[in-house]
């Protein structure tokens, strides 16, 4: 059994996708073992205690980086967390957290990486005028949307869309494609070479 920790700043509707996925056996031999908001007020925590999945606030305002992430690994160690999914995590790590579990922390960002890094990533590609993107799990090193990419879905831009739309059909893939990368990660074997991930068998 491998277990989870996901951390998450808001609404946790990709974490509440894995949770259904892990409920429903879709993701076998994994447990969510706890949920970590740096906010209080984050929706994905109201799910978490709704689920019955152990929901913890550490606050991150008014903290220096390293020392909120270290509170942080403390508590994903206590709930002997494997593997670490960030779920709408809007917050740099520091170095020395992603030092701490190295090619174990996963990342969603809704957009094709790399194209659309940081913030609004949706925005950025309507705005842009791309008529395809997407989104991307990865695995999480020392720099912004950046590690070795495990999946990726496309979504088309429509001509009726706007922001809203857009980021809603990305998001709906976001919840299948995050679900699939953490099987891949538990249950497949792979190596990385250079950025590429690949599957050995
Ligand atoms: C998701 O769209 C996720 O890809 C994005 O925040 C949203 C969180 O939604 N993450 C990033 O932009 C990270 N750079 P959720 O709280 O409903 O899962």
């Amino acid at each position: 059994m491998k277990n989870l920790g996901i951390l998450l700043s808001g609404r946790g509707s990709n974490f509440e996708a894995i949770a259904k996925n892990v409920a429903a056996g879709r993701i076998p031999n994994a447990k969510i073992s706890v949920v970590i908001s740096n906010r209080a007020d984050a929706g994905g925590i109201a799910t978490a205690q709704r689920l019955g999945i152990t929901a913890l606030v550490i606050p991150s305002k008014g903290k220096g980086r390293e020392s909120h992430d270290r509170e942080v690994a403390a508590a994903l160690q206590q709930h002997k967390v494997d593997f670490v999914c960030l779920a709408g995590y809007m917050r740099l790590l520091s170095p020395w957290f992603v030092r701490q579990f190295p090619y174990k922390i996963l990342n969603i960002h809704p957009s094709l990486l790399p194209a659309f890094p940081g913030l609004e990533a949706q925005e950025q590609a309507f705005a842009y005028g791309v008529k395809v993107t997407g989104c991307t799990v990865h695995f999480v090193d020392e720099e912004l949307d950046h590690g070795p990419i495990i999946v990726q879905k496309t979504v088309p831009v429509l001509d009726t869309d706007d922001e809203h739309s857009l980021a809603a059909r990305i998001l709906e893939q976001e919840h299948i494609a995050y679900s699939e990368a953490i099987n891949l990660v538990l249950h497949r074997k792979f190596k990385i070479e250079g950025r590429r991930l690949k599957l050995i068998s």
